[in-house]
């Protein structure tokens, strides 16, 4: 598998899940890569995603290694009824992008009292705020990719099926500085980092008490 942006942040991200976590979702999950992670931590993670085929995909792959599991749906975050006051952890992985970024009240609205939003994100780039950051991502992302396909070639792994199904991707057409905007007027309190690889993360933790 070439470098790959989103999985490269799953250990930031892994980092934001709030201690005691039980309950987890995962806004379009794709072939569930990091869905399978918070379920190794023992987690209980629902994962959803529109698209079929990765769905598809998502379900044949081994179940994790932990105690948690994964239910994978096949939903658009847009249509879905999710519960109230309900999940200690809501992930979006490349994937908040995909719908208007509104969405986020209706996340905030299904976390629990202290769970925590992180939205690994991606943002239309502006000239010339964006240049610098991405002048400097170019170079280390040609060394991350060679070292992942030397990597590959000396493991000699070969792909799992999950990995031969591509999610679909969509061009942002938001800045990060209408994200930045939009999410001090939706998430008070949020934090929004940019990160070096055309990504950031947005952190919100509801109160808690409510
Ligand atoms: C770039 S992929 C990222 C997939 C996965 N999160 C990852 O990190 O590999 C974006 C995903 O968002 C999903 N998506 C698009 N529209 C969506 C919607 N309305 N609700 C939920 N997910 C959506 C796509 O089907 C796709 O799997």
């Amino acid at each position: 598998m070439p470098f790959n942006h989103n999985d490269h942040y799953h250990p930031l991200l892994l980092r934001q899940v709030p201690t005691g976590c039980r309950r987890a979702l995962d806004v379009g999950c794709g072939t569930g890569r990091f869905a399978r992670r918070l379920a190794a931590r023992g987690v209980e993670v629902d994962a959803l995603d529109p698209a079929r085929e990765v769905i598809e995909a998502a379900r044949s792959a081994p179940p994790a290694p932990g105690s948690g599991t994964v239910r994978f749906e096949q939903v658009d975050i847009t249509r879905a009824e999710l519960p109230a006051r309900h999940y200690d952890f809501i992930s979006c992985l490349a994937s908040l992008h995909h719908v208007p970024f509104d969405t986020v009240t209706k996340l905030r609205a299904a976390l629990a009292p202290g769970g925590v939003l992180a939205v690994l994100g991606c943002y239309r780039e502006e000239w010339p705020m964006d240049a610098p950051f991405s002048l400097l991502a170019v170079p280390v992302n040609a060394v991350m990719r060679l070292a992942t396909a030397a990597t590959e070639r000396v493991t000699g792994q070969p792909k799992s099926p999950q990995e031969t199904v591509v999610a679909p991707v969509a061009r942002p057409s938001t800045t990060l500085r209408e994200i930045r905007d939009s999410a001090s007027r939706l998430l008070p309190g949020s934090t929004v980092r940019r990160l070096l690889f055309w990504r950031y993360l947005l952190v919100f933790r509801e109160a808690a008490t409510r």
